[in-house]
């Protein structure tokens, strides 16, 4: 494949990955049984993630989806996330789950669970793919953790390195050489 060059190693690979998803999507399936369950991909990184776990999800949901920009390179953990597309549906009186591909600092997500609640979203938990727990700078709840990695820059499954390689079926691990130039 054109882009395997530029990969270190597989981290976690599709075998893996799906075997998980399907663990959680049981959970996320008991949890939200009978429940007016909306489901918000944040973009780009979790379609890949988002379509396979929904498949797995024995629940009547509605998908929405929203963009955020992140919080830029500043050190700040205040401030708040600036929404490039919005969702086209109300969260008012729902239950949500956030989807989402890695949660890093947790800024994200902790400034996006903050508007959901204030937009009167019912409950408002979260699933991610790939956790950073070393990373993390504000303390958020995700309650559906499909892997805990180290902090290396990883790729595939949705993620990019300057907007490639999110089709990759693994998760891997990026060379160095590749973002040290
Ligand atoms: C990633 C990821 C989260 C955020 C997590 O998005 O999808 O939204 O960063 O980082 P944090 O926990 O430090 O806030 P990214 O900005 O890379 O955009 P993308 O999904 O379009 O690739």
């Amino acid at each position: 494949m054109e882009h395997n060059d530029m990969i270190k190693q597989t981290l976690i690979d599709s075998k893996a990955i799906a075997k998980r998803i399907k663990e959680l999507g049981k959970l996320i399936t008991n949890d939200y049984k009978g429940k007016d369950l909306l489901v918000i991909g944040v973009l780009k990184g979790a379609w890949v993630y988002l379509a396979d776990l929904l498949r797995e999800v024995d629940v009547n949901a509605e998908v929405d989806f929203m963009s955020v920009s992140s919080y830029g390179s500043g050190t700040s953990t205040s401030g708040s996330i600036t929404i490039v597309k919005d969702l086209s549906v109300s969260v008012e009186g729902r239950d949500v789950l956030i989807v989402e591909d890695i949660v890093d600092s947790g800024l994200t997500l902790s400034h996006l669970k903050d508007l959901l609640y204030s937009r009167n979203a019912k409950s408002v938990e979260v699933s991610t793919l790939l956790s950073k727990p070393s990373r993390r700078r504000v303390d958020v709840e995700v309650k559906y953790i499909g892997f805990e990695i180290p902090d290396e820059f990883v790729i595939g499954y949705g993620l990019d390195f300057d907007e490639k390689y999110r089709a990759l079926r693994d998760v891997c691990v990026l060379k160095e050489e590749a973002y040290q130039k």
